[in-house]
């Protein structure tokens, strides 16, 4: 079901197309830079297609679309545990075809298997799950959480680096950098504007996700060019942890996995109570990258930087991001 409220109906009820569907739609909860949702799912009778779709890659930030690549990956791990929890399982072939990029994923042979108790948990996550930009409590994140967190990401071929006091302050400064180099930059700016104006549309950022001024934060968050409306509170986020997502080739298929280890990720952050951020802008610039990679001390390349932490309980979070309709994304033609 779509978060607009929407199931997804078909004449051949049951069968693995009406499977394949739901958790298509229901992959529509994803993640993925600005809100952009770059991607479209095909249901056939015995398979399912994710594209990615130009048209929603951030052309001035993310040319080479490492982010791009990072969100459908994020909705393809969505979809493959919306399969698990109804009891389908399916053969995953990533990028299948090298001459057509825009195909990202194809799940195919469809089989019964039994439902997935942890999946179907991890479907409620889903439900629940957003980016809360707020500077987070002074909480401490625990450690048995970071430890299943990483797991989470290593079992789905990504790695995640927990960096210390120091790296974290090199962080910071990265990502100041960063900003200042996206500010002055006037296509990234009009690339912005467009993705944080978008009312009605289905697609990006909202004012009520946007912090009203600039948080507290030991490495600042985007600044997204204009303040938005969601309170932030005095707090200042000493109990943050960050986190670098990396792995060991800048390719897309390296992209793509760790989309499906982000999502892996930040459901099991979400069923842990934890929140979490990613910070992108240090990717976006190619002289921040470099910084990041010094900091993986040449072992491998950064796809992401995450912050993790126990949100404030005592006042209410940002609403849910909208979301394009499962019509809009989901095409059943082949099936109807
Ligand atoms: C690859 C990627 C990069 C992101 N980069 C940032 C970022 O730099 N700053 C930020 O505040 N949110 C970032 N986000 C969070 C998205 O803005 C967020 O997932 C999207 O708006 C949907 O909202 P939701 O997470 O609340 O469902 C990123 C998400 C993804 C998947």
């Amino acid at each position: 079901m779509s978060r607009d409220g929407k199931v997804v109906t078909m004449s051949q009820e049951s069968q693995p197309a009406t499977a394949l569907a739901e958790a298509a739609a229901t992959a529509g909860h994803a993640p993925s830079v600005h809100n952009t949702q770059p991607w479209r799912w095909r249901v056939l009778p015995d398979a399912l297609e994710l594209r990615s779709v130009a048209d929603r890659q951030l052309a001035a930030s993310d040319p080479e679309g490492r982010l791009l690549a990072i969100s459908c990956g994020a909705a393809l791990h969505h979809a493959r545990v919306a399969l698990a929890a109804q009891g389908w399982r399916a053969v995953v072939e990533r990028r299948p075809d090298p001459r057509d990029s825009e195909l990202v994923a194809r799940l195919t042979d469809p089989d019964r298997v039994p439902a997935d108790p942890d999946a179907m948990r991890l479907v409620q996550c889903m439900q629940v799950r957003h980016t809360d930009r707020r500077p987070v409590s002074d909480e401490p994140v625990p450690t048995t959480a970071l430890e299943q967190i990483t797991r989470a990401v290593t079992d789905e071929g990504g790695r995640l680096q927990i960096l210390d006091r120091d790296q974290v302050l090199e962080l910071a400064a990265a990502a100041g950098q960063a900003h200042a180099v996206e500010a002055e930059d006037p296509e990234l700016r009009a690339e912005l504007a467009y993705w944080t104006n978008r009312a009605g549309a289905g697609t990006g950022l909202t004012a009520e996700v946007l912090p009203e001024q600039p948080p507290q934060t030991t490495v600042p968050g985007r600044d997204f060019g204009r303040p938005g409306s969601l309170p932030i509170g005095p707090g200042h986020d000493q109990a943050a942890v960050y986190a670098m997502l990396h792995g060991d080739e800048d390719v897309p298929d390296g992209w793509l996995r760790a989309g499906e280890s982000l999502s892996a990720g930040w459901l099991t952050a979400t069923r842990l109570g934890v929140s979490v951020v990613p910070l992108s802008a240090v990717v976006e610039v190619p002289g921040t990258r470099q910084t990041l990679r010094q900091l993986l001390s040449g072992i491998g390349f950064p796809y992401l930087v995450i912050r993790l932490g126990i949100a404030d309980p005592a006042h209410a979070g940002p609403p849910h991001t909208p979301r394009l309709t499962t019509a809009q994304v989901v095409d059943t033609s082949a099936v109807r």
